[in-house]
Parts: structure tokens; C-alpha cells; sequence
């Protein structure tokens, strides 16, 4: 039987989570292989087409014009997610976009358009919903086993990006405004906007929140024009209430959790520093599931089988633009100080 050709993947900026998660996975994966490698600093692109083979581009252009690749990885600063997305989409090549889709929500309806008149397919790395507590969660509260959704308590809180960005200073792209977008609120709360509206199939309608630089500074000291601290509350279309808490400042062990608060007991989502599915039954009965060690994100293998089963995006840019939504929304309130109606 003949063997299938490997989709081909090349990989636009090698900083941290290319080089942790993307390449890697996308190295060992059955069905994808690396094209090549892109980034503005060309030595980042040089190591890692050194240590797993495949070619060095130039100018990511190049990469868009090769024949030989089917889609691209973008792991490079927010701010250029937009336009590199649309480029590659144009030119019919499958696009996995970091998170957040982009930062501005121009941007982003700008990026769904060019999604819909493309022969490929949009997928934003909503790694969360790979996740195996997720998508557990997700099965369990979707069976109606653990009764109505109540509310839900959640909280994604570390010590800030400047700490694994592969620049390891202030001078990050990430505490930078234009480069970054809102900081915290986007960085870290598209991953929970997006996995709690998905695990609860509902939308978030209603959003209040404060948020604030609390503690980092930019390159010269001066506290930074991004949010390092936001405190959210949201309520969705059925009612479901909770509040996500999100900090570049807290220098204690790292803080990554869902609680969702059912009538039939408590459903807990917990990522560090063990990922863990916690089922507390009203009563006391208690399940729980572990992820293996060192999972796979799931995010590289499943962009790859979606093209090659010529299936619908895994994430497609609607489900990135309508999480991107509650983040702007989550600002505004903060910004304006009222609630924010979606
Ligand atoms: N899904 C997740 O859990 C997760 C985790 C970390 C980062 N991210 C996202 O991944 C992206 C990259 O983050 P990172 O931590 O790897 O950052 P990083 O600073 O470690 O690396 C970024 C890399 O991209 C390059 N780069 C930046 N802008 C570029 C451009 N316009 N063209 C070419 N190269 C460019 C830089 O030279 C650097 O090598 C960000 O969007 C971030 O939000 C997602």
C-alpha cells in the first residue's frame, strides 16, 4: 500500500513555546514533518534547523511561496499574528496561530474573512482544550451527569512572561503594549475565556473586571503599558457565574485551576503543578483522573490530522474571535469601570 506524504509544516518564530511545544511535538509526530524555520533573530531559526533538520527561510514570504509546504506554525509576538495569518491563508496555506489570534478586534474579524475565502483553514493553539481534564470536564458537565452548572471559580497566576520568554528580561515583547495587547488579560485570559465558554458550550454575556500594573516594569523601569493583574467576573447566557483571576505577579508557586460548581457536586480542572481532574460528588464520593507526565498538547497533532483527513478546523478563527470578544470585553470594563454586555 502506497505510504501517505507527510503534511509539511514550517515554523515562524523559534522562541520558547516554538522550542518547548510545537517543534518538538511536530518532530515526533506521525503524520507532520518540519519544512523549515523563520525568525527575525535568524540565529533562532539556525539552532533549531541545526538540532531537527529541515531549511532555514529568509523572509517568512519565502516560506508562504514554498510548493513544498502545506502550513505554517506561528509562534512569533502578538501584534504580527494578524498579518502573517491572513498572508498564509491567501496563499492556501493551513495556519496554527498562537494564542491570542492577534490584538486588535479589527484584526481579528480581518483574519476570520480571510479564513472563510481561504482553500485552507484557520486553527488558533487553544491548547487548553486539548488538555485531558478539559476535555473530561467538558464530557462529564456536557452529560448533564453532575446536574446544572452553578458557577465556577478560576485562576491562571504565575510569575510573569519575562521569566520564560526566550529574551528573559524587561525588555520582552510581552510587557511591551503594542507588541503584547492587554498584557495578562490577553495572554493568559484567552485561555481560560475560550475553555470555560467551550467546556460549558455556552457564551460569556456579561463581564465586569478590574484591572491594573501592579509590579512590572518596562526596560527603563517605569511600570509597564500592559496589565499584569486583572480580577474578572462573567456571567454566561444560562447564568452560569464565576470569576477568573489572572497575575503576572504572583512569585508563589504557579496558580492554574477551574472549579465548576454543579448541583450534583464540584468538577476540578487543576494543570499544576499535577494535571488532574478532581470529581467531588455531593456527598463525599471522589474521582479523580491524572494526566500522564509530560503530555503531548495535543494542538500540532491535530492541526496536521485535521489536513490530512481534509477535516474542518480543530479551532476554527470563529471560536478565536469569540473568545478574543469576552478578553477586549473583560478590558473595557476594566478601563470603563461598568459592566460590559456581550
Ligand atoms: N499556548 C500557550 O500556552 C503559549 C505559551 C507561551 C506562549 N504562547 C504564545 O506564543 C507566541 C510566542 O511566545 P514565546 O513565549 O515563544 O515568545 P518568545 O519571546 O520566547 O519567542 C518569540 C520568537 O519569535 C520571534 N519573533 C517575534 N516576532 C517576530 C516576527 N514578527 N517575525 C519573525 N519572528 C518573530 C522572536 O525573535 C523569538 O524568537 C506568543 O503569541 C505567545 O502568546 C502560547
Amino acid at each position: 500500500m502506497e505510504e501517505k506524504r507527510k503534511i509539511r509544516i514550517g515554523v515562524i518564530g523559534c522562541g520558547q513555546i516554538a522550542r518547548t511545544r510545537h517543534i518538538p511535538e511536530l518532530h515526533s509526530s506521525r503524520i507532520a514533518e518540519i519544512a523549515g524555520f523563520y525568525d527575525f533573530i535568524p540565529e533562532h531559526a539556525q539552532d533549531m534547523s541545526r538540532q531537527y533538520g529541515g531549511k532555514v527561510y529568509e523572509q517568512y514570504k519565502d516560506m508562504l511561496d514554498d510548493s513544498q509546504v502545506d502550513g505554517v506554525v506561528i509562534c512569533t509576538s502578538n501584534d504580527s499574528h494578524a498579518a502573517i495569518s491572513i498572508e498564509a491563508l491567501q496563499k492556501g496555506k493551513y495556519v496554527l496561530c498562537e494564542k491570542p489570534m492577534c490584538t486588535t478586534l479589527e484584526d481579528a474579524a480581518a483574519v476570520v474573512k480571510a479564513d472563510r475565502e481561504s482553500s485552507a483553514f484557520y486553527m488558533a493553539a487553544h491548547n487548553q482544550r486539548f488538555n485531558l481534564g478539559n476535555s473530561k470536564a467538558r464530557e462529564l458537565l456536557q452529560s448533564g451527569k453532575m446536574g446544572k452548572v452553578l458557577a465556577f471559580k478560576c485562576t491562571l497566576a504565575h510569575s510573569g512572561p519575562e521569566r520564560y520568554s526566550i529574551n528573559r528580561s524587561n525588555s520582552t515583547w510581552y510587557l511591551n503594549k503594542k507588541a503584547s495587547g492587554l498584557g495578562c488579560i490577553s495572554d493568559l485570559g484567552i485561555h481560560k475565556c475560550d475553555v470555560i465558554q467551550y467546556t460549558l458550550g455556552e457564551s460569556f454575556t456579561q463581564v465586569s473586571a478590574f484591572a491594573g500594573t501592579r509590579d512590572k516594569k518596562d526596560p527603563f523601569g517605569n511600570p509597564a503599558d500592559i496589565y499584569d493583574n486583572a480580577v474578572c467576573i462573567l456571567k454566561t447566557e444560562s447564568g452560569v457565574m464565576g470569576s477568573i483571576n489572572l497575575s503576572y505577579t504572583n512569585y508563589g508557586p504557579m496558580e492554574n485551576s477551574i472549579v465548576y460548581y454543579c448541583e450534583k457536586g464540584a468538577v476540578k480542572v487543576q494543570y499544576y503543578p499535577d494535571c488532574i481532574l478532581e470529581v467531588v460528588m455531593d456527598g463525599g464520593e471522589k474521582i479523580r483522573f491524572m494526566s500522564p507526565e509530560h503530555p503531548s498538547s495535543g494542538v500540532a497533532e491535530n492541526f496536521a490530522e485535521a489536513i490530512a483527513d481534509g477535516k474542518a478546523s480543530p479551532v476554527g478563527a470563529e471560536e478565536a474571535y469569540k473568545a478574543l470578544r469576552v478578553v477586549f470585553a473583560i478590558e473595557e470594563s476594566a478601563r470603563t469601570g461598568q459592566i460590559v454586555n456581550l
